[in-house]
């Protein structure tokens, strides 16, 4: 694990307070424990045991935001679901998930944690994309509404250069909310990202 970073830019946060660090390893992850608020998912202890799974996959990548051993915030990157199209691609990487605890939010957790794991240089080597399901988004505590969710969605991913794109991968199309974006690493071949850009329609 690298040293963690810690931040110093977020507002109303001690920069001794929350650090900042990934990919995490699996050893690292069992001696912490997520906060109670990080329930977009699945329940907390559940989602430390999907967190824990995730970094034992040889692709898989944790980024955590901490206060102590409390993860308060996390995202997440492993290669697509075989179920997904994008599984058919050999160098397309999915970021899964980002979650702040509702406590957290709105100091920054969720950029830094995004602007930490795209400066790592093995993103790169990939085409990463995110696949945003607008029923993970919280809309309740939020009071953003649908489209006003979805415009936050994808202004934090412009931050780190994944742009939104048009596809009809039935898993976007199936709700109008739900994003797609994408950021290709400058180390992808041509060859590959020609094989990306004629997958994005299929249909
Ligand atoms: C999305 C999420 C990770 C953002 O985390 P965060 O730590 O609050 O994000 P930041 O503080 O870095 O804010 C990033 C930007 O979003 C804006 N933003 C965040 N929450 C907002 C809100 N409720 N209303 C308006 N803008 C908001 C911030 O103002 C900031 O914009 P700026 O950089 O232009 O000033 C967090 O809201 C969350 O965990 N949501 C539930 C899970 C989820 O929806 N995950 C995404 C789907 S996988």
């Amino acid at each position: 694990m690298r040293e963690p970073e810690l931040i110093h830019s977020l507002q109303g946060i001690n920069s001794s307070e929350v650090s900042v660090e990934g990919p995490v390893q699996a050893v690292e992850l069992e001696k912490m424990h997520l906060n109670q608020g990080l329930t977009s998912f699945r329940p907390p202890d559940r989602q430390l045991e999907a967190l824990i799974k995730i970094s034992n996959l040889p692709e898989g990548m944790i980024y955590a935001a901490r206060n102590g051993q409390e993860i308060i915030g996390y995202l997440t990157f492993h290669y697509p679901s075989k179920y997904s199209r994008w599984s058919n691609h050999p160098r397309v990487l999915e970021l899964g998930g980002i979650e702040v605890s509702p406590e957290w939010r709105r100091k920054g957790v969720g950029t830094t944690l995004l602007k930490e794991a795209f400066a790592n240089p093995v993103v790169e080597n990939y085409i990463v994309v995110a696949i945003e399901f607008c029923w993970h988004w919280d809309l309740k505590r939020t009071k953003l509404g649908l489209l006003g969710y979805r415009s936050m969605m994808i202004n934090i991913f412009n931050k780190v250069g994944l742009k939104k794109r048009a596809t009809d991968d039935p898993d976007i199309t199936e709700e109008p909310a739900n994003v797609f974006a994408v950021r290709i690493g400058k180390n992808v071949g041509q060859k590959d990202i020609s094989l990306f850009e004629s997958m994005l329609f299929m249909h």
